[in-house]
């Protein structure tokens, strides 16, 4: 059973945000504007979830947010552990930001999420990036009214720092901001017990832990009284949601329960693991009218020896037997897949076995990455087989035989009439608006600003790899 943060301890940290708002009350007198925030998310839609969860404790305390480290009082990095690059990427901005401390030394830096929860970073940290502020990780999270006081009061340069592995309790009623009240991420679950031997999430994220059905429903209720209408369950492994708990119920039931509720347009969730993807949670896709047909199934190899090195618990064929069991069921389901290049002994015929598994499913869309050393995981003490060029050559063929499937799945939604949640205007094209479908298609299409926000329905009328261009039919009721 998950253990909660006690209510003494959350009250506590209410304490700190009265705190934080005398502080940023005198703020706003001396200087005549509220202290601003800038806050980045890397990584994945947990990592999303938990930058709303830092914004919303922020807002209550007082704070207003900016686009930019420029204008920030205090920057707030979420940062994410599960490749190199994404580290990277942190290292170069907090190297900026040394600069701009210089001439601004009040300015607040923190870190927080994945990527601190490992030790030799924080170490690195710790030793050359002094001019960090407060480092929290993922566990911490509730903490920050505390941790942020700390570090706004505190008369010295050392920093506020708050890592420790507490076993990964779950905490309740942390206020959230969102900035989209259409469409919201509600996490079911923390954590992972798989242990996949490339994988940094399970030493970072700590064991499995399930929210109670009942917090969760709530959660899901008060947004659709807030306007919300497609909701994303999320969690590292959904489909073991609830085996942790006393209550009667596995994903599966859970989805049947969101269902049911009230305003609750679109259900869609991830992400699942193939080993435990229920004929239960299938018949639950088919059956429910709101569950979006949409299944997000990481693969990440085709070939069984490279599989069971990656401790992934499931043979191709096993796999392959669940797509089809999935296709009978539910014909025009939309599948995506996580894919993993250059995983240490993978051969170049081992290889060949992943372009076979990707041409026999036939995914609408996949998310593929080039294996990254972590280090503290099984996998890093493996040796390479390929050089880093067939690595890139065999990442570039991939990408070649999936766009030739992801354009020829998306030229069959030509001529169609789909509905689509606007969610604005385009990235890409200011005078188109952009949705996506029940499938999660991009849809590129004119029409008024007004339409954000709504469903439409949408005539496709020209398909590329990665979108879908459609023409206005008229609004959803
Ligand atoms: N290197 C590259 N990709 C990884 N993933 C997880 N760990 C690594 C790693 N060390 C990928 C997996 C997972 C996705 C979220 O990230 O494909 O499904
Ligand atoms: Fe990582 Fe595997 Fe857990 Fe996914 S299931 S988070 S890849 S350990």
């Amino acid at each position: 059973m998950a253990e909660y943060i006690e209510k003494e301890d959350m009250t506590r940290q209410k304490g700190f945000v009265l705190k934080i708002k005398e502080l940023n009350n005198r703020f706003a007198q001396e200087k005549g504007r509220v202290p601003l925030v800038k806050t980045e998310t890397y990584g994945c839609q947990q990592n999303e979830n938990d930058t709303e969860r830092i914004r919303g404790i922020l807002k209550d305390a007082g704070f207003e947010f900016c686009d930019t480290e420029e204008e920030a009082d205090i920057v707030i990095y979420n940062t994410c552990a599960v490749r190199e690059n994404a580290e990277q990427k942190v290292f170069g901005r907090l190297g900026i930001l040394k600069h701009m401390k210089e001439s601004r030394p009040d300015m607040i830096i923190g870190l927080c999420g994945c990527m601190v929860q490992q030790k030799h970073i924080t170490e690195k940290i710790r030793k050359i990036h002094k001019h960090v502020d407060l480092v929290f990780g993922t566990h911490a999270l509730y903490k920050l009214p505390e941790l942020l006081y700390k570090a706004m009061t505190k008369n010295n340069k050392r920093s506020v720092v708050d890592i420790e592995d507490s076993a990964g309790k779950i905490a309740e009623d942390i206020p959230i901001l969102r900035d989209d009240n259409k469409k919201a991420w509600v996490s079911v679950m923390y954590g992972c017990n798989n242990f996949c031997s490339y994988c940094i999430v399970p030493y970072v994220r700590g064991r499995e832990r399930s929210r109670t059905s009942g917090a969760i429903i709530k959660e899901i209720k008060s947004l659709v009284e807030n306007g919300c209408s497609e909701i994303s369950l999320l969690g590292q492994n959904v489909n073991s949601y609830g085996k942790d708990l006393d209550e009667d119920i596995d994903f599966a039931k859970l989805i049947r329960m969101v269902n049911e509720i009230e305003g609750v347009k679109r259900i869609r969730f991830m992400t699942s693991h193939p080993k435990d993807l229920s004929d239960d949670l299938i018949d639950a896709i088919a059956e429910c009218e709101n569950v979006c047909k949409q299944l997000h199934l990481p693969v990440q190899a085709g070939n069984n020896r490279v599989l069971e090195q990656m401790n992934r618990k499931y043979t191709r064929e096993d796999y392959l037997k669940k797509i089809d069991k999935v296709k009978k069921k539910i014909p025009d389901i939309s599948l995506s897949t996580d894919i993993i290049v250059g995983f240490p002994t993978e051969t170049k015929e081992e290889f060949e076995d992943t372009l076979d598994i990707i041409r026999r499913v036939e995914y609408d869309n996949i998310f593929s990455f080039i294996y990254s050393r972590r280090e503290g995981t099984p996998a890093a003490k493996l040796d390479f087989v390929l050089s880093e060029d067939e690595i890139h050559e065999n990442f570039n063929r991939l990408l070649e035989v999936q766009n030739e499937i992801s354009k020829r799945k998306n030229d069959a939604y030509v001529g169609r009439i789909e509905k689509i949640l606007v969610d604005g205007e385009s990235k890409n094209d200011k005078n188109m608006l952009s949705g996506r479908t029940d499938s999660s298609k991009i849809v590129n299409f004119k029409g008024s600003k007004e339409l954000a926000g709504k469903y439409v329905k949408v005539k496709i009328t020209q398909a590329h790899t990665w979108s879908l261009n459609g023409e206005f039919v008229e609004e959803c009721i």
